[in-house]
């Protein structure tokens, strides 16, 4: 049976040229500096975010890790979104790992920090606090609907930073839907990062690996950082293959993947016992209630007909990604119109 899996986009399969980019790619001992494949993603990378260096990364949360690690000290602090991939789903590596104290404060709807609220937290110099070293964005906003930091946003958080001396970090895993939804070049949204972590393996649909960008003496510490944690890996150009593959022919397509969205997110509106409101959906996350009937006996009967879904968590979260297409979600639109007239019925 063909499976529509919505339940992320790190479920995505590397497309044929992905595949034949890995087979094909050219190699040599990355941990050396010697293999072209990953040297031409980093220099590809650095270039596409306006940043002097890249290094590749296995990870979100390793590039979200080594971001904090290399400007924040053991005992000083980020200051950070309470609905932060980085607090809420990274196994507190930031804390455990680099001994950085996370500072929350509250994400409004959209996954933007308030700029007075942070300049509140900014810890004066005084031996009472740990010293504010970081600020941490997320764009888009994972947990915030998917929402896109506009460049305005992070221009003011930028100044506000400069202003009191501290770095800006921003977890771009799903950077480049927010470029291609804004209509702003990935770059214009990095500029005022010191720091930013994109992902390959999400709406890209690379296998593995992410990438973090800053400026060379950073990114120096980033990779001995890496090199610490265990991950200074060998012949990555397998990884780095598909990483340029996506970064040539992947991004222009995400805007697909926001129509879908779109369209699910229409049709959901018009089903009885759903709650969503279709206006508030900019990207590929799209969220909504289930306001009658059993959500795991929802989600069990739509796996059945191959429409997969997360039903354990009160808000679903379906995401559209490469691999989805427009038929797919008449499909799935379909499967979930009878699910919930049967279910209400039975
Ligand atoms: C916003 C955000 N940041 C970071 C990550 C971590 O990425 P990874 O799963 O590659 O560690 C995720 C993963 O879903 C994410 O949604």
């Amino acid at each position: 049976m063909h499976e529509i899996d919505f339940r992320s986009d790190t479920k995505t399969l590397p497309s044929p040229d992905m595949r034949r980019a890995m087979a094909e790619a050219e190699l040599g001992d990355d941990v050396s500096g010697e293999d072209p494949t990953v040297n031409r993603l980093e220099a590809m990378s650095a270039e596409m975010l306006g940043k002097e260096a890249a290094v590749l990364v296995a990870s979100g949360t390793m590039g979200n890790l080594i971001g904090v690690l290399a400007q924040c000290q053991r005992g000083e602090e980020v200051i950070l979104g309470d609905k932060s991939h980085i607090y809420r789903a990274e196994a507190g590596g930031v804390s455990v790992l680099g001994g950085v104290v996370m500072q929350m404060l509250p994400n409004d709807g959209a996954g933007r920090l308030d700029l007075d609220e942070i300049e509140s937290a900014i810890h004066p110099a005084d031996s009472h606090y740990p010293p504010t070293k970081l600020i941490a964005l997320e764009n888009t906003a994972n947990a915030s609907g998917g929402a896109p930091l506009t460049p305005e946003y992070m221009g003011e958080v930028g100044r506000l930073a400069r202003e009191h001396g501290i770095k800006v970090h921003v977890d771009g895993a799903r950077l480049f839907n927010a470029a291609v939804c804004l209509e702003t070049p990935a770059a214009e949204l990095a500029a005022d990062a010191d720091t930013v972590t994109f992902c390959l393996s999400k709406g890209l649909a690379c296998p593995v690996g992410s990438v973090l960008c800053g400026d060379s003496e950073t990114m120096e510490r980033a990779r001995r950082l890496r090199k610490m944690l265990g991950a200074g890996m060998r012949q990555a150009g397998i990884i780095a293959a598909p990483g340029i593959v996506a970064l040539e022919s992947m991004i222009d397509r995400l805007a697909e993947d926001h129509s879908n969205a779109r369209k699910l997110a229409l049709g959901l509106s018009e089903i009885p016992g759903i709650e969503i409101d279709p206006d508030s959906l900019p990207t590929n996350l799209l969220f909504f209630e289930i306001t009658s009937g059993d959500p795991m006996e929802i989600g069990r009967r739509l796996r059945e007909r191959g429409v997969l879904v997360s039903p354990e968590r009160d808000v679903w979260r379906w995401v559209t990604h490469y691999g989805i297409t427009s038929e797919d979600v008449d499909y799935a639109l379909g499967v979930m119109r009878e699910v919930m007239r049967d279910h209400a019925a039975a």
